[in-house]
């Protein structure tokens, strides 16, 4: 539901992977927009001026994905479709769709009815982006086509690239205007908003604060908030945000080290809240101990998340009745992905469970005792909520860091056997060796999303020089025909002559050794400029043997928008060799590898 007074779009998400950007899209003409499921009961699209149908990997032609929320139809506002979207509507409305007339990439848009208000302030000809299988290839009656396309001046070409109908107000795209590939995709999706929907651009950054501001105190009331603060990007803008709103005496901060922060990362944390003028009720626990000792012995990765939760709300649950504040709301810097990637919806399958929607909260939010003032925005929004906040920008473009911190990057095992490796190796050697490396997939496992559902899978090394190119090629040809791995390393040191699982837990002197390496990774990103353009690079630690130590180092820098896919992301040569010089020069470091795995199928983490 929009929940401020704006006028509102809502996005429906049929799993296209750009339903996020159609959203941030639509916010950068001032308007709200949410994404909505398409399973999603009517009444819930009712208070939305406007609707945009997502793209999907399902097929139009082949009936998929049809079992969605029809009745929209019904309402009378306006409704475009964007691909998969755009199929859909010409379907429903008398429309022929057929599996045919594939485009990837650029097109060239010949608008038939330039004048139209959906294209105004476009020239006639329009560079598009399209990615799809199926086509429109008749409309219904009172469409008409809005454009086509064509490929150069004389190239083949595809009618229907842009269909309408003013009479039922139901429009259509073939390619996707919110990709940046299609130049004229943002004014396209301005003139739907503003001019077909007549939505008023009420939503700006400036009006957010002053609402939610005017917000956590309606809720507040005389009480005050209680937040976990871990030092994070979205911990501190709400932290900043309800400071603004209550006065930092009536919020409480708790940073609590669980021992599995980065190198020094605690102290830099109390440092900033305080310089941000949220000293006041600052208060700070050492619960190391208490979290390595609720982690001994475990090593499988929802077991251990599920301990660092709860371990997490006993000492939050203690520290809260020692101040004798237990009665106070829960403050959460939780944002809109968190919501939904959790959300219970027909397509998620629990990939990893986040830590601020485990149970105990989840019974907390619906006893109303949680705040949660970011949970309407995306990363890249609650960035510049922080500027406008005054949160410095080294805090505001800091890296994204999971609650559970260096637990999900400490691999742990029991060092048992995988006899299974074997058939890897036999499906994956000769592949590898068409590219000219060796194959050398791991005997440990980590989690992956293949097709939206969990994975928990081997990883190969590939062993042998190459450019990013072939590393590239080698690695989606392995990970798409070989079933049984997730992920695709390039080893950065000296080929192994034995890789063995040993036995690693959660330990204080992993956990050293790991913040070590992660430190040289990140001082590296910064030495080299690239710490703003890659978007998060986790260092992890995996309990493999060879003969040079009993650790496997792996870098994993990616390139992402909000996390929901992400690609692996190219290092200069000059900053791998320092990270190979460093990082294999850490005692206990047996060899170093460069995750070249794109999400899906691995995911960012590797738990
Ligand atoms: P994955 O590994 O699922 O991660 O591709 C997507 C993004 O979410 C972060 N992440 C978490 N953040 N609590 C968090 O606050 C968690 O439990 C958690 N697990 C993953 C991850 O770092 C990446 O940015």
């Amino acid at each position: 539901m929009p929940t401020s007074q704006h006028d509102a779009i809502a996005v429906v998400d049929f799993g296209g992977q750009y339903a996020h950007l159609i959203a941030t899209k639509v916010r950068r003409h001032n308007v709200l927009a949410e994404i909505l499921q398409p399973e999603d009961p009517v009444e819930r699209f009712r208070p939305y001026r406007g609707i945009i149908l997502s793209g999907s990997p399902a097929l139009a032609s082949r009936g998929e994905e049809t079992g969605y929320t029809k009745a929209i139809y019904d309402l009378d506002v306006p409704i475009i479709g964007f691909c998969f979207g755009h199929q859909e509507i010409a379907q429903h409305y008398g429309g022929t769709i057929v599996y045919g007339g594939r485009e990837w990439g650029r097109a060239d848009l010949h608008l038939t009815r330039p004048e139209h208000p959906l294209f105004r302030g476009l020239e006639p000809v329009q560079q598009v982006w399209m990615s799809h299988n199926d086509s429109v290839a008749a409309l219904g009656q009172g469409f008409e086509e809005l454009g086509y396309t064509r490929l150069g001046a004389s190239g083949p070409g595809h009618r229907n690239a842009a269909v309408g109908s003013d009479e039922h107000r139901r429009y259509g795209f073939q390619f996707h205007p919110e990709v940046d590939d299609t130049p004229g995709g943002d004014q396209m999706i301005r003139n739907f908003v503003l001019e077909i929907c007549g939505c008023r651009p009420s939503w700006t950054m400036e009006r957010y604060i002053d609402e939610q501001v005017e917000q956590i105190r309606a809720r507040v009331g005389q009480g005050s908030v209680f937040l976990l603060a871990s030092g994070g990007v979205d911990s501190t803008v709400a932290a900043r945000l309800l400071g603004r709103a209550l006065g930092p005496e009536r919020l409480h901060l708790l940073h609590i080290d669980n021992g599995l922060m980065r190198k020094d990362e605690s102290a830099r944390v109390l440092r900033n809240l305080e310089a941000l003028g949220l000293g006041e009720n600052l208060h700070f626990v050492d619960a190391t101990a208490e979290f390595l000792g609720a982690l001994e012995g475990e090593t499988e990765p929802e077991r251990k998340r599920a301990v660092i939760g709860a371990t997490f709300i006993e000492v939050f649950e203690r520290e809260a009745r020692h101040l004798g504040i237990e009665d106070h709301l829960l403050g959460q810097g939780t944002i809109y992905p968190d919501t939904i990637e959790t959300g219970g919806t027909k397509r998620a399958d629990t990939i990893k469970t986040h830590h601020n929607r485990v149970p105990v909260i989840e019974r907390m939010i619906a006893q109303g005792r949680v705040i949660e003032p970011l949970a309407e925005l995306y990363k890249v929004e609650v960035r510049e909520l922080g500027e406008r906040l005054g949160v410095p920008e080294d805090l505001v473009w800091r890296h994204p860091f999971p609650g559970p911190g260096l637990g999900v990057r400490l691999l742990c095992s029991r060092g048992e056997p995988h006899p299974e490796l074997q058939i890897l190796r036999e499906a994956a050697g000769p592949l590898a060796a068409r590219y000219g490396f060796e194959a050398l997939p791991l005997p440990v496992r980590s989690v992956g999303v293949k097709a939206d559902l969990r994975c928990y899978e081997h990883p190969v090394l590939l062993a042998g020089e190459a450019t990013w190119e072939r590393l590239q090629e080698a690695s989606g040809t392995l990970l798409r025909e070989v079933e049984g791995i997730n992920r695709c390393l390039h080893c950065l040191g000296p080929t192994p002559k034995r890789i063995d699982p040993v036995a690693g837990t959660v330990t204080r002197a992993r956990l050293d050794l790991l913040r070590e390496a992660d430190q040289i990774v990140m001082d590296g990103l910064r030495r080299h400029g690239l710490y703003r353009e890659i978007w998060q690079c986790p260092t992890v630690l995996v309990p493999l043997a060879t003969e040079r130590g009993a650790e496997l180092c792996i870098v994993r820098p990616i390139h992402s928008e909000r996390a929901m896919t992400a690609s692996a992301a190219e290092l200069p040569a000059a900053l791998l060799d320092e990270l190979r010089e460093q990082i294999l020069a850490l005692p206990g470091i047996g060899g170093l590898a460069l995750d070249l795995t794109s999400k899906p199928p691995g995911t960012i983490e590797w738990e």
